[in-house]
């Protein structure tokens, strides 16, 4: 059986309580002999900033790069409000996302049965939900210069952000969305603001060019971003791929993230380009440190735990094992389990270890 040699790299907040539920799960999954992964851990973030000066050492991202794939827990936090812009800890995790070439981002939607009670929105608004958020991840305003502050000749301050996409990195990604469209209910939605902004423009066109020299199967819509946000909370379930860019993509998954329960629910897998039939992976919660219960144990395990489900389905092909990741999941909401954040006002919850816990249940229940 092959190896898999996995990156953990907890990060800070509630990133290491979520990490060591994911690492119960990786350890189940040796010992039971369904899979076999050699697991190092490594600092990011402010956690690296405390230890090293940096959020990313060298090192840690060389480890990234030789890995198979690399589980991410959280970054960020009020102890590093301070440290200079480019050693923020959210640079750790903008570069290696960039230095990794992690150009797409599937952070998938589902709300689970037992959860449609959980939602923001009505339950049958939400029940059956599934849908996935195709965000491109290595451009945009994110990464485009200039990007500064500069103070002018009259001593007021003047700061720029900078929108730029090449036609190539939105093709790359209008097609991995119409790919994955294709395996499910090949349906593709494309947003940006082609209305404002010129980078909208070149993105609807290129996405409406990919779409018909490529894939005239697959039935596409384009909606102006904005529209898309009310959309989602209108009438989430007339989606099934919706493909954007870096920042409407962070924005809108978040609000995804509400119609499942909680953004303690959503995972995501960063991916790059396939190359001799491999390519390099990211997987990692939607949500951030969640400074506001960090060292509590309160955090839901869940997003980190279905970031691991999507590593075994993206990067090792290993379809039944992922399937029966989520399948302990779904047992265990169904058996009754939540954490705070999912639990509903007054209603019993457990800690983050405990949800960890019953999830290795279930699969042992399941898996004999
Ligand atoms: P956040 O996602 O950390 O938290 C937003 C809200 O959701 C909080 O109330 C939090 O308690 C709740 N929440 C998040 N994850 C949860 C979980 N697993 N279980 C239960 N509740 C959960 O966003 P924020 O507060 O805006 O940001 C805090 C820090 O995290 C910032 O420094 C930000 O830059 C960083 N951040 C990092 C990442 C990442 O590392 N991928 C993602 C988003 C934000
Ligand atoms: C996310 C986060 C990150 C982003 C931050 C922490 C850099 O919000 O992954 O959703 O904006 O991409
Ligand atoms: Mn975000």
């Amino acid at each position: 059986m092959t190896t898999y040699k996995l990156l953990l790299l907890p990060g800070d907040g509630i990133g290491p309580e979520v990490a060591r539920e994911v690492e119960k799960v990786v350890a189940w999954f040796t010992r039971s002999g369904l899979a076999a992964f050699e697991t190092e851990t490594d600092l990011v973030g402010g956690a690296a900033i405390d230890a090293h000066g940096v959020p990313l050492t060298e090192a840690a991202l060389d480890r990234a790069k030789a890995a198979d794939a690399v589980l991410f827990g959280a970054v960020g936090g009020p102890k590093w409000a301070t440290v200079p812009y480019t050693k923020r800890p959210e640079a750790g995790l903008l570069r290696l996302r960039k230095d990794l070439g992690l150009f797409a981002n599937l952070r998938p939607a589902i709300c689970y049965p037992a959860l449609a009670d959980a939602s923001a929105l009505k339950r049958e608004l939400v029940e059956g939900l599934d849908i996935v958020i195709v965000r491109e991840l290595t451009g945009g305003v994110y990464f485009g210069e200039p990007k500064e502050i500069v103070t002018l000749e009259d001593g007021t301050k003047r700061a720029v952000d900078t929108q730029v996409y090449t036609a190539g990195e939105i093709e790359r990604i209008a097609a991995v969305a119409f790919d994955l469209a294709r395996k499910r209910r090949n349906k593709v939605a494309s947003a940006e603001k082609h209305n404002v902004m010129k980078t909208g423009v070149l993105w609807k066109e290129v996405v409406t060019r990919v779409h018909a020299e490529r894939y005239r199967d697959v039935e596409l819509e384009h909606v102006l971003a904005d529209n898309c946000a009310m959309q989602l909370v209108r009438n989430p379930k007339q989606y099934d791929v919706l493909v954007t860019d870096n920042l409407f993509g962070d924005i809108l998954s978040d609000v995804a993230a509400m119609l499942t329960g909680s953004l303690g629910m959503l995972p995501s897998a960063s991916l790059g380009a396939v190359e001799n039939g491999t390519r390099r992976a990211l997987y990692e919660p939607v949500h951030g440190s969640a400074p506001d219960i960090a060292g509590q144990g309160l955090a839901n395990p869940i997003a980190m735990i279905g970031s691991l489900a999507m590593a075994l389905r993206y990067s090792f092909g290993l379809l039944d094992a992922a399937d029966l990741l989520e399948g302990a999941i779904t047992r265990t909401l169904a058996a009754g389990l939540r954490t705070r954040d999912i639990a509903g006002p007054g209603a019993n919850a457990v800690g983050t270890a405990e949800m960890g816990d019953a999830i290795v249940r279930e699969l042992q229940a399941k898996a004999g």
